[in-house]
């Protein structure tokens, strides 16, 4: 549905998209990950026609968002990071006036205002100025613009900031309810958002691709092959001596305790790079006489993955991608 090839952007000297590709399937909800500055909102820009790249392409539904703008912006509705919203009209006429605008029929034009309203709880301050809302109020107005032509594609630049709590939740529902009939990305800095809402990632570092991935893989990547190891002995040996045995097993690099509950004993078992020592691992705890209770992944949270990814790269550029969008 999306697709992105060597796109790059500079403003004056400085460059802030460098030859970026990736690419979205239909009906999918990517999050677009990335720090301060690392070029989300200006890649956002382009895909939704707001700005030509300087160099590279991108195509939504087949059409080039620069030589086939009317065709995209047909098919994209956009949350830009400020809600592009008339203070001084009201809530109502301001859809009204954005349903004409992106051409949805005069006969339809009150209906679907009244459907995006409900949507995007805003019905009940319908004749409010504008002016007049909170930030959250005005977001979720800014919501219900994106969607008033019923898009194919929703681009959302931070969709939840500055939002309370509850908000935040509700925002976060129309969007997942918004996921099944439309293709989604999102940038956001909260990461249990993505968690619980974006099935894969794109992460952009300093303007360069580092990661596009499903969630579930970024989570396991930062481990490389820790396993978690829980064995009960019936007594027979405790903690440390389960765990110097632990270190003999070849390959083994590291093994961490860990707390379990009950007379279970739980460790974190590290092989060097390369080596998978679950089997020997597996093998020495049966050989030993106790009794192997579980052996599986262990996996970062989110947020640790994420620092690993846009933290500790010198240099994005020799960052491998995998897991293909
Ligand atoms: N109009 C502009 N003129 C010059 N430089 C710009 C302009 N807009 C953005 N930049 C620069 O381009 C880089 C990328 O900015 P961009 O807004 O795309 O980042 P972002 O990933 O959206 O960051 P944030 O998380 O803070 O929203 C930054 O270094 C920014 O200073
Ligand atoms: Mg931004």
């Amino acid at each position: 549905m999306i697709q992105v090839e060597s796109l790059s952007k500079k403003y004056a000297r400085h460059v802030a998209v460098n030859n970026i590709s990736f690419s979205v399937d239909k009906g999918d909800i990517v999050g677009f990950l990335g720090p301060n500055g690392a070029g989300k909102t200006t890649t956002m820009r382009i895909l939704t026609c707001f700005m030509p790249p300087t160099a590279g392409k991108a195509t939504v539904a087949g059409f080039d968002v620069f030589e086939n703008s009317f065709e995209v912006k047909k098919r994209i509705g956009y949350l830009p990071e400020t809600p592009p919203v008339y203070p001084e009209m009201s809530v109502v006429d301001y859809l009204h006036f954005v349903a004409r605008l992106k051409n949805v029929p005069s006969a339809e034009v009150k209906t679907r205002t009244e459907q995006v309203m409900e949507r995007c709880s805003v019905a009940d301050v319908r004749d409010k100025l504008i002016a007049k809302l909170s930030k959250g109020y005005r977001q979720r107005v800014g919501l219900a613009q994106a969607i008033i032509h019923n898009p194919e594609v929703l681009i959302l630049d931070e969709p939840t900031s500055g939002l309370d709590p509850k908000q935040i939740t509700e925002t976060r529902e129309l969007i997942e309810n918004l996921a099944g009939e439309h293709t989604i990305i999102l940038s956001t800095h909260i990461l249990p958002e993505v968690e619980a809402i974006c099935r894969r990632v794109v992460i952009i570092n300093r303007g360069r691709i580092v990661a596009t991935d499903s969630v579930e893989r970024l989570k396991h990547r930062g481990v490389g092959n820790a396993v978690e190891v829980q064995v009960d002995t019936d007594g027979q040996a405790d903690a440390l001596l389960v765990r110097q045995r632990l270190e003999q097993v070849p390959g083994v690099s590291k093994v961490l305790e860990r707390s379990a509950p009950g007379h279970r004993l739980c460790f974190e078992v590290e092989s060097l790079p390369d080596r998978n020592a679950r089997p020997d691992v597996a093998r020495a705890i049966v050989h030993a006489g106790w009794n192997l209770l579980e052996l599986k992944s262990t996996t970062v949270t989110l947020e640790e993955a994420y620092l690993q990814i846009t933290g500790s790269q010198a240099d994005p550029a020799s960052v491998v991608v995998d897991g293909a969008l």
